[in-house]
């Protein structure tokens, strides 16, 4: 077990270069399993998330050649069995695009209800609506969820509530199914266009991904052989750009979509922040270079302000003077970080799916805890800005998405260092 132990205070400089998307790359992978043929696959970013979902098609029967740190070529036709071990499946939340790919693949799937970061419920009525509307019958028993079909014929339908998930798994769902599918209401993140975009390349038949209407016409083979690169993580990016202002730096993200990061680059620009679109046009350079004002933050799906950011830019208000509003409009309850920034002196008060900050001077070095993935990122942010040293602990969880944390926030001068705990620790 690991701590990061943080010296906060010193102004972040210079370049980093941001990995592939954590939640294309753990949507990606399984789509693997629509394909009939090799697949190669580049920009894999390295994080546990990715490397449980390889061992997880390995051990279905997928050959999987990893011919370096980012690139694997991976080949699911010898897969037979539709069903996903419990264990492992039930660690990690992406999991249910298994659901989605074995149903596309088997008109068959067995899949551990899915597990991951709470925030208040985290429902798949939307995945299962999908799935009974292109004709799959779906049981939910044992801790297990189960899809099957005679066929699965291309159906229309609208999903009640925006959800990235389920988008993806329809489309998982639908792209061998007969006849043409039509997702309304659908999600628009760029992990979804980038699914879209990969299927598209090994054979499939989309149109539409990135609006909130998908088509997909159902095609009878993937055949696959040719090679395809992961965007760009814009939740690390923006995670690295927050890391900049609330240090008073001077950070270029590289490697990114500058208009994945828009409504971020909004805000940061709203709060007094310099943020320019480079000439080569794939990077962002964030500059401090006077006083920070406060801003109101609700969270909506893309290209509304990302969710996944919202932990981060609530670190960096909290050392912003003035008051600021944060409403998380995407997830029941995802303030639970709230108590740790509090150690560290924020004066945050959390009334349901608002948070109110009143920034304070300076927050001060503390020992702190992940208490999910970006709340994790967020605490890092946190003690790069406070006064004095921070530990961040459970560490492992950071670990599921972001690549080398520690050695990406070190190019840019952060003072961090990854720690072993020791029984003096607890
Ligand atoms: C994906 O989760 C991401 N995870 C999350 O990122 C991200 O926060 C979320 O999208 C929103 O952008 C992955 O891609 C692996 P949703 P997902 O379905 O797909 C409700 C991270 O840190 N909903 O878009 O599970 C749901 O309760 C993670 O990288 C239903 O009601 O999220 C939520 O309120 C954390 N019924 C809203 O929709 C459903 O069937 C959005 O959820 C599905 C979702």
């Amino acid at each position: 077990m690991h701590k990061l132990v943080i010296t906060g205070g010193t102004s972040l400089e210079g370049e980093i270069t941001i990995s592939g998307a954590k939640n294309s790359a753990v949507a990606i992978i399984p789509a693997t399993l629509l394909v009939d043929g090799p697949c190669r696959i580049e920009n894999i970013p390295k994080i546990k998330d990715v490397k449980m979902f390889l061992k997880i098609l390995e051990n279905i029967g997928a050959i999987i050649e990893y011919i370096d740190d980012s690139t694997v070529i991976i080949d699911t036709s010898s897969i037979d069995s539709y069903e996903a071990r419990y264990d492992e499946a039930s660690k990690i939340r992406a999991s249910y695009y298994l659901m989605g790919a074995l149903l596309g693949k088997f008109k068959n799937a067995r899949v551990a209800l899915p597990g991951g970061c709470d925030f208040g419920t985290r429902p798949i009525d939307q995945h299962i609506k999908a799935f009974e509307s292109l004709g799959a019958k779906v049981d939910i028993e044992h801790g297990l969820i189960t899809a099957r079909a005679n066929e699965l014929n291309g159906s229309s339908f609208y999903m009640d509530v925006v959800s990235v998930g389920a988008t993806i798994n329809a489309m998982l769902a639908a792209v061998k199914a007969k006849g043409t599918t039509v997702i309304e209401n659908a999600a628009k993140e760029p992990h979804v266009v980038d699914v879209a975009n990969f299927l598209n390349n090994m054979g499939a038949n989309i149109i539409g991904a990135g609006t909130d209407i998908i088509k997909i016409k159902g095609v009878d083979k993937l055949p696959g052989g040719t090679t395809y690169s992961i965007v760009p993580d814009q939740i690390e990016a923006g995670t690295f750009m927050i890391a900049s202002a609330i240090t008073n730096g001077d950070i270029t993200v590289k490697n990114i979509i500058p208009k994945h990061l828009e409504s971020l680059s909004a805000k940061l620009i709203e709060m007094g922040a310099s943020v320019k679109e480079n000439d080569d046009g794939d990077s962002l350079r964030v500059k401090i270079d006077k006083k920070l004002l406060a801003v109101n933050i609700k969270t909506q799906p893309y290209p509304g302000f990302p969710t996944d950011l919202q932990p981060q830019i609530t670190a960096l208000l909290s050392q912003v003077d003035g008051i600021s509003i944060i409403t998380e409009a995407v997830w029941d309850s995802r303030f639970q970080y709230i108590p740790e920034l509090r150690r560290m002196g924020a004066q945050i008060r959390v009334e349901g799916r608002i948070a109110i900050v009143e920034g304070v001077e300076r927050l001060t070095g503390a020992k702190i805890k992940a208490t999910d993935l970006r709340a994790g990122a967020a605490m890092i942010v946190a003690g790069l800005g406070a006064e004095g040293i921070t530990e961040v602990h459970d560490l492992e969880i950071i670990d599921r998405g972001y690549e080398n944390v520690e050695e990406k926030f070190k190019q840019v001068g952060a003072k961090i260092e990854r720690v072993r705990i020791t029984e003096m620790d607890y």
